[in-house]
């Protein structure tokens, strides 16, 4: 009996653990890291040349160099495959955390569980859809960093994934607003989770600076998909960075 004891409050001890790591893990990094790359994408919409602070954003992000793959795997890609594999392991065991939603908010207790597996499906696609291994699809493997012009080929060739098909954008759509919910909900159960917001009043009030913040991103990641939804390449060849972009048709 004893023995039982021990037993059951280690396992406890280890799944506490476990909940506070996929927590933290939506928080940091995956949830700093959605934040930044909507951020980034959205600099397509920016004033001067179409594309050119777009080119800029990712030509930093790829002055990692051949650093630029282990640190996408150590810090994005292996804590979203653990938030996911315990996501899955949540939804799947029916391990609620249900009290966390003391004003019968079955809703977002439910939207939390459909979004997170939504924006696993949407995730799949769009790293499929960025990179060679998509080539096969519509608008798959187009994109590129370098025109052999030097024009903004990242934004060119982004937009010519996003213009391939009429439901392109829509998916892009549903998968942004998706992990964009996930993520603002998630902040706010994650305050409870680590004891910050113990109150209803607070939770109420941490409730309103969530769905501002989700707004906020949810406006930016639209404002980005639009941004390449609308990106006119033959004008960023013209008036881009003074250089010829190979026309993204001619090249795939
Ligand atoms: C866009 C990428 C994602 C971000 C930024 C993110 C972020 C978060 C955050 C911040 C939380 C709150 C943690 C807490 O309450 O303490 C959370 C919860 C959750 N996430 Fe994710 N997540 C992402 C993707 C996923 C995926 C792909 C799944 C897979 C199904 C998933 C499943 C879940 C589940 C089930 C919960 C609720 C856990 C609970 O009720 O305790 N998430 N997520």
């Amino acid at each position: 009996m004893a023995e039982h004891q021990v037993e059951t409050a280690s396992s406890d001890k280890y799944y506490f653990l476990v909940r506070r790591l996929h927590s933290l893990s939506g928080l940091i990094p995956v949830g700093v890291f959605l934040f930044m790359h909507l951020a980034a994408n959205a600099s397509v919409l920016a004033p001067g040349p179409p594309g050119a602070e777009f080119q800029k954003s990712v030509e930093r992000i790829h002055a990692l160099g051949p650093l630029l793959v282990p640190v996408e795997i150590v810090g994005i890609f292996i804590p979203l495959l653990f938030h996911t594999l315990v996501g899955f392991q949540i939804i799947f065991t029916g391990k609620s955390n249900a009290q966390h939603y003391p004003y019968g908010a079955n809703i977002r207790y439910t939207l939390q569980r459909a979004t997170g597996m939504i924006a696993f499906v949407f995730i799949l696609y769009h790293v499929w859809q960025m990179h060679w291994l998509g080539k096969g699809i519509p608008g798959g493997g187009k994109f590129e960093l370098y025109d052999t012009g030097g024009g903004p080929a990242a934004a060119v060739t982004t937009a010519a994934a996003i213009q391939a098909a009429w439901y392109i954008a829509p998916l892009y759509a549903i998968g942004i607003l998706s992990a964009v919910f996930h993520l603002a909900n998630g902040i706010w159960t994650s305050l409870i989770t680590w004891g910050v917001t113990i109150r209803p009043k607070t939770q109420r009030a941490s409730g309103y600076v969530c769905t501002a913040f989700g707004l906020l991103l949810a406006a930016i990641g639209l404002g980005a998909l639009t941004g390449f939804r609308t990106f006119d390449a033959q004008k960023a060849a013209v008036t881009g960075t003074g250089h010829t972009v190979t026309s993204v048709e001619t090249r795939h």
